[in-house]
């Protein structure tokens, strides 16, 4: 499939926007720096907190799993059986001390981090997936 190019300078802090890119949903997801600031506060919950596996490019195994702190993007499916997690940006902070927001797949009740990390003693095996991506420049990422 061709790459696809996404205009990501009206995406407001906090908001999540879908594109898609071979036929699979690609989350964009803006985070805060008080989110971006969060995620490793909750590394002891996680199953793969440093993206051990390959579920990312190498430019995309660090702590963010991004190129840039303040995106997230990612295939928004579910690593056990492909489901669609919602994204909540503000229920996880309630349930998981030190989390903010997050995802939840409804299907099996899989947890994922806003660096779609997910959560140790859920169905989903690994982390989800980040697509191969590029910046072509501040407001516009390239997909694929
Ligand atoms: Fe997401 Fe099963 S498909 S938890």
């Amino acid at each position: 499939g061709a790459p696809v190019e996404v205009n990501i300078s009206k995406v407001e802090p906090g908001q999540l926007i879908r594109v898609e890119w071979r036929g699979k949903p690609v989350w964009v997801v803006r985070r805060t720096q008080e989110i971006i600031d969060g995620l490793p506060a909750i590394d002891a919950q996680l199953r793969d907190p440093d993206s051990v596996e390959p579920q990312q490019p190498a430019y995309a195994q660090n702590p963010e799993r991004s190129i840039k702190a303040e995106y997230f993007i990612a295939v928004g499916l579910c690593t056990h059986l492909g489901c669609s997690p919602t994204y909540l940006p503000d229920t996880f902070g309630e349930q998981v001390e030190g989390v903010a927001s997050g995802f939840f797949c409804p299907c099996h009740g899989s947890k994922f981090d806003m660096a779609g990390r997910v959560f140790q003693g859920v169905p989903a095996p690994l982390n989800l997936v980040i697509p191969p991506h590029q910046y072509i420049d501040d407001s516009t990422v390239l997909i694929g």
